[in-house]
This record gives structure tokens, C-alpha cells and sequence, in this order.
């Protein structure tokens, strides 16, 4: 299966489905990164692994919708079986979403439904949580709420705060995303 990875930043997690993507017998292969800002770190990263990247800036566009068809029009170029959002920080709108109609995944940095939307860690915080973690789904039109694939968990510790979580956190999302894609893609054989 050929996947296309979407970031706006520094792509700690492209890298790892890139790492992944290029064992043995991984039923997937990253065949680009798509950024929606020409100085994310992960694209440079992308490009020392071999694999072909486009920025696509959104103050280059006039409105989303034009943002979304030159994006639209990459993919037509890459023909990807999925698309993996990685710390893609922007939503895809429902017109986007159904040329890939379930066959987008996201990973968020909570156990959604817990969460959903930004600065996950200091409201887990904030909340009193003992527990946190990280979740791969489907995406669907709403924000962080298509089906869950999959979920890692760790312990918020006293003391933690939104940067010490984000790390733990952080380590599961590498392992469960390249674990979640593989076993994605070999259900969609
Ligand atoms: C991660 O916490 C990820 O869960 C969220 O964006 C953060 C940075 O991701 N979606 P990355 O290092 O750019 O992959």
C-alpha cells in the first residue's frame, strides 16, 4: 500500500512510520510528506530518507479550498492508497475527506474521545487524570472523532507537567502508529 504522511512540524512521527515503512515486509510504503508550511522540520527529515516532499504554504493560497485542491492535485500525482495525518495541525474539510473517505488516519495526543483538540497534556493535567495517552483513528469530518484503531496508555505522575507528559506520551504515539498503519493497511488487502 502507498501512504502519503501530512505535517506542519517537526515530523517526530512521519519519521517513525518512515522507519517503519522501510523494514522488511511492511505492508506499506511513504511514497511522500505533504507540509501545509515550507519550514516544517519534518521535511527536511523526509528528504534525507529518500522520500518526496511538497509544502504547500497556506498564505500562498486565497481560501482553503484552493489550499485543499493543490494538495488534491499532488496526491493525484502520488496515488496513495491512504494518507497518514502527523501532527497535522489543520482540518481537512469534508469535500477533502471524502476523495479518501476512510482511509485518512490521525494520531491525537489523548485517549479521545477524552480531549479532543489542543493542548491535550495540561488539560489531562488540569483534570486530575491518572492516566493519558495517545489514540490513532480514522478521520472523519469532525474534529478528532472518526473511529478509534487503536490506543496506548501511560501514567500521569505527580509533578508531570504538560511537557514531561507529552514526552511519555510521545514514545507510545511511535510505537502505536507504525503498529496501527500496518495492521490497517494488511485489513484493507
Ligand atoms: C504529537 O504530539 C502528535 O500527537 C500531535 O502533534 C505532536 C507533534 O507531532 N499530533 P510530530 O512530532 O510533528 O509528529
Amino acid at each position: 500500500k502507498r501512504a502519503v504522511v501530512f505535517i506542519s512540524g517537526g515530523g517526530s512521527n512521519m519519521v517513525a512510520l518512515a522507519r517503519a515503512a522501510q523494514t522488511p515486509g511492511y505492508p506499506v510504503e511513504i511514497v511522500g510528506v505533504i507540509a501545509d508550511k515550507a519550514d516544517a522540520g519534518g521535511l527536511e527529515k523526509a528528504a534525507s530518507m529518500g522520500i518526496p516532499t511538497f509544502a504547500f504554504q497556506r498564505g500562498d493560497f486565497d481560501s482553503k479550498a484552493a489550499h485543499e485542491r493543490a494538495i488534491l492535485t499532488c496526491l493525484e500525482g502520488l496515488t496513495p492508497d491512504l494518507l497518514c495525518l502527523a501532527g497535522y495541525m489543520r482540518l481537512l474539510s469534508a469535500d477533502f475527506i471524502r476523495h479518501y473517505e476512510g482511509r485518512i488516519l490521525n494520531i491525537h495526543p489523548s485517549l479521545l474521545p477524552l480531549f479532543p483538540g489542543l493542548h491535550t497534556h495540561q488539560r489531562a493535567i488540569d483534570a486530575g487524570m491518572t492516566e493519558a495517552g495517545c489514540t490513532v483513528h480514522v478521520v472523519t469530518e469532525g474534529m478528532d472523532e472518526g473511529p478509534v484503531l487503536a490506543q496506548a496508555r501511560v501514567p500521569v505522575l505527580p509533578g508531570d507537567t504538560a511537557e514531561t507528559l507529552a514526552a511519555r506520551v510521545l514514545v507510545e504515539e511511535h510505537k502505536l502508529y507504525p503498529a496501527t498503519l500496518r495492521a490497517f493497511a494488511e485489513d484493507l488487502v
